[in-house]
C-alpha cells in the first residue's frame, strides 16, 4: 500500500534554510552564526516539528482527527503548536509549571491546549504525563527525547552550513544540547564528510541559575546524545569536546548579541561565549560555526530583562544599563 503523502502547506519551504552570517570578534576571527531565529515558530526545533509530524504522517499515525501530544518546556511545544494549527490538527503540550509565561500564551495563541505538572516533577513528570495523555486521547506522542527525527532533520542543517562556508571549509561546531538532536545530526553529518571537524558542546556552568529555562538539559539526560556516544566510542573521543560558559558570559554574549541586532534568546548567549572561547584555540583564519537557537521575545517576563525593564522606568534615558551600549564588534 503506497503510503499517504503529508499534506502540502506553503509554511513547510520556510522551515530551515536560514541565513548563515558572520559576526567578527575582537581576536579577529569571523564566528559563523546559523540563524534559526528566522524559522517561522521562531527556533530551530521547527526543523524536528515538520520532520517528526511528516514522518508520522507518512506511516499513517497522524491524521486529521488524531490529537499531538508532546512534554516541552519550550521551543518545542512552540514550534508542534504552530504547525499543528497550519495542519489543522490538535496540539496538547504538557509543561512542567515555572516555565515563562510566554510560553504557555503563544502555544494557546496557536489554539494548542496546556497542561501543566509540578515543578519538582520537571520533565521526567511531564513525559509521564504526555504518554498518559497520549493513551487516553489514542493521539501521537512526538517524544522529542527519543524520537528518530531528532538528529536526522540536523543532517540537513549541517549540510546547509557546510554549503555556505567560504571555501567549504568547516573547522568547528558548537552548541549546548537540549535532547541532542542537534549536535548528533551535525556530528553525523561532518563524521560522512571527513574527520577534521571538532564538535563541541557548550554547557552552562550552572543550568539552575537566571538562565534555567532555556532549554539545556543536564548531563545525561541529553538522550539522543548519550545514545550516540555510547554506539559512537571512538569516533566521539577524537573529534568531541565540552566547553562551559558561566552565566556571566552567557548573560553579556546575549546583549551583546542584541545590540548587533540579533534578537536571540540566552541560550543562543551560550552559544556564541562558547564560540568565542574555541576560536581562541584556532588560527583567525578558521571557520567555527554556531547556531542561535531561538527568539528573544520569549524571554520578556524573565530576569534577562530587568535592566531594559528598570532603564525604561527612569527619564530621558537612551541606555538599557546593560553597561555594553558604547561597545560594538564588527558584524563583517
Ligand atoms: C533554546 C534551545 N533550542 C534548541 C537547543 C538544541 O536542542 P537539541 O539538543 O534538542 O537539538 C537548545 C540546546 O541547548 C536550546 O537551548
Amino acid at each position: 500500500m503506497r503510503s499517504p503523502s503529508f499534506p502540502t502547506i506553503p509554511i513547510c519551504s520556510q522551515i530551515g534554510h536560514s541565513p548563515l552570517v558572520p559576526i567578527k570578534v575582537e581576536s579577529g576571527h569571523r564566528i559563523w552564526c546559523k540563524l534559526e531565529i528566522f524559522n517561522p515558530s521562531g527556533s530551530v526545533k521547527d526543523r524536528l516539528a515538520l520532520g517528526a509530524l511528516q514522518r508520522a504522517w507518512e506511516q499513517g499515525l497522524v491524521r486529521r482527527s488524531t490529537p499531538v501530544v508532546e512534554a516541552s518546556s519550550g521551543s518545542t511545544a512552540i514550534a508542534l503548536a504552530l504547525l499543528c494549527s497550519q495542519l489543522g490538527l490538535h496540539f496538547r503540550a504538557v509543561i512542567p509549571e515555572g516555565a515563562s509565561e510566554e510560553r504557555t500564551w503563544t502555544i494557546r495563541a496557536y489554539g494548542g491546549e496546556v497542561e501543566t505538572v509540578a515543578e519538582s516533577q520537571g520533565m521526567m513528570g511531564a513525559e509521564k504525563r504526555a504518554l498518559e495523555l497520549a493513551d487516553e486521547t489514542k493521539g501521537f506522542y512526538v517524544d522529542q527525547f527519543n524520537n528518530e527525527n531528532g538528529p536526522k532533520v540536523h543532517h540537513q542543517t549541517a549540510c546547509e552550513v557546510h554549503q555556505a562556508l567560504p571555501n567549504k571549509q568547516f573547522d568547528a561546531f558548537v552548541s549546548g544540547v537540549g535532547t541532542g538532536g542537534t549536535i548528533v545530526g551535525v556530528h553525523q553529518y561532518l563524521s560522512e564528510k571527513g574527520p577534521n571537524t571538532k564538535v563541541v558542546v557548550a554547557r552552562p556552568k550552572d543550568p539552575y541559575h537566571t538562565l534555567h529555562d532555556i532549554g539545556f538539559t543536564p548531563k545525561g539526560f541529553d538522550s539522543h546524545f548519550e545514545r550516540y556516544k555510547q554506539s559512537n566510542n571512538t569516533a566521539f573521543q577524537n573529534t568531541f569536546s565540552e566547553i562551559e560558559v558561566t552565566e556571566e558570559q552567557a548573560i553579556h554574549w546575549t546583549y551583546r548579541l542584541w545590540h548587533l541586532g540579533f534578537p536571540v534568546g540566552p541560550a543562543s548567549g551560550v552559544n556564541f561565549a562558547a564560540a568565542v572561547a574555541l576560536a581562541s584555540q584556532y588560527p583567525s583564519s578558521a571557520n567555527i560555526v554556531t547556531i542561535f537557537t531561538d527568539r528573544m521575545e520569549r524571554y520578556f517576563s524573565t530576569e534577562l530583562f530587568e535592566t531594559i525593564k528598570q532603564a525604561s522606568t527612569k527619564a530621558n534615558t537612551t541606555c538599557c544599563g546593560c553597561c555594553i551600549c558604547h561597545e560594538s564588534l564588527d558584524p563583517h
